[in-house]
């Protein structure tokens, strides 16, 4: 079996990410990362199933114990993170556990978030088994859950040992949830790497056809473009927030037409494609860059237009992101593939006309 290893670079925190089809069986590679006595799995009702015996398995003489959530966001809450802190006392672990984290990025956030507080901190490690936790969520050390007054409100950087993407597992993914991992690592492509991002256009139909050597290096240089931004900038105070790119329209968005209506992917992928208009609108990117983004997304099975929403409540939203200062919008735009930047002169005007006109156009999976 062959491995890629990409290393996220933190000092006496760096860990690696081991990205292979079948590593959940090849314990030999990821079981040194558990240094401790007990290990938790933390997973959920759909994964369970498929993946959770065979990660036992690999444990063997390891105290270790199961804890199996519903699927969905609904579960990223206080309340489950409760339940991890009770599954781990009932295990005895201490501060010698180990949390491992197997599943999307749902349950990666949760049980990070666990590992960040049970008495102050202790490992984890993250088996994402989503094609957007392998390329995003599991890597960079961003734990959290949602409560009343928003999504991932409460959390922690919390950074893991190891993180072990199996490709393999993406085979049960439902398609949908496939192609919203794709978006993400279009969103690679379109900030920082103008190569990658003609490789992707060269190589979609491998993609969509989940060729295994494809997605292994797509998945590689997603995580080690994004390793790279977290070693330079782990708290985001600067070029962190360029990941951002579309995710300030796509949040407005998510959060506007209810959340579970649109795919985080899928928002990202209107997003971006909002952001790219908005680009060329402003005079700052060619229009054929914004055409090439869009079409790219489209052959991967995203949309790009989003559903209708009313523009002054996305603007309010918009103006709630974290990245403005002043009350001013900030938001990621672009010079073109590969050339994103934070951009502060944003005229309010431009930011509705591209609302507005991007209502026009069908939107897969929305009634
Ligand atoms: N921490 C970060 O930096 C970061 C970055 C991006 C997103 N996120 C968070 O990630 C979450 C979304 O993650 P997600 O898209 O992985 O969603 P998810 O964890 O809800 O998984 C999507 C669905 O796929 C199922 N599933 C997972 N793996 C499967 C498999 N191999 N086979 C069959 N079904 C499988 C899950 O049970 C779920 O129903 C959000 O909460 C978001 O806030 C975090």
């Amino acid at each position: 079996m062959s491995v890629l290893t990409v290393d996220v670079a933190l000092g006496e925190r760096s860990y690696p990410i081991w990205i292979g089809a079948g590593l959940i069986d090849d314990a030999g590679t990821w079981r040194a990362a558990l240094r401790g006595r007990h290990a938790l799995i933390v997973t959920d009702e759909h994964v369970a199933p498929f993946y959770l015996a065979r990660v036992r398995a690999g444990l063997a003489s390891l105290a270790h114990a199961t804890l199996v959530l519903p699927a969905g966001e609904a579960t990223k809450t206080l309340d489950s993170t409760s339940r991890v802190f009770d599954a781990l006392a009932a295990l005895g672990a201490s501060r010698d556990g180990t949390i491992i984290a197997l599943g999307g990025g749902v349950v990666g956030d949760l049980a990070g978030f666990a590992a960040s507080c049970w008495m102050r901190g202790i490992d984890f490690v993250q088996m994402p088994t989503t094609l957007l936790a392998m390329v995003d969520s599991s890597v960079g050390g961003k734990t959290g859950v949602n409560v009343d007054a928003g999504k991932n409100l409460v959390g922690a950087f919390h950074q893991p040992r190891a993180v072990v993407a199996d490709t393999s597992t993406l085979a049960t993914l439902p398609q949908r949830e496939y192609a919203a991992g794709l978006a993400e690592i279009v969103k690679y492509g379109a900030i920082g790497d103008a190569d990658f991002f003609d490789w992707l256009e060269a190589n979609v139909d491998a993609l969509n056809a989940h060729d295994a050597d494809a997605l292994a290096e797509a998945i590689a240089f997603s995580c080690r473009y994004k390793a790279g931004v977290v070693a330079r900038d782990e708290r985001e105070t600067g070029e962190r927030a360029l990941l951002n790119f579309g995710h300030t329209f796509g949040h407005a968005f998510e959060a506007e037409r209810g959340y579970g209506e649109l795919l985080h992917g899928e928002a990202v992928a209107i997003g971006m494609t909002l952001a790219a208009m908005l680009s060329t609108r402003m005079g700052r990117a060619p229009a054929a860059d914004a055409e090439r983004l869009s079409r790219l997304l489209t052959r991967f099975g995203l949309p790009i237009a989003p559903p209708p929403a009313d523009a002054d409540a996305l603007l309010a939203r918009m103006r709630l992101d974290k990245k403005n200062i002043g009350g001013r919008l900030r938001l990621v735009l672009w010079r073109g593939i590969g050339q994103a930047e934070i951009a502060a002169d944003i005229d309010e005007h431009e930011v509705r006309a591209v609302l507005g006109r991007s209502h026009a156009g069908p939107m897969r999976g929305l009634g």
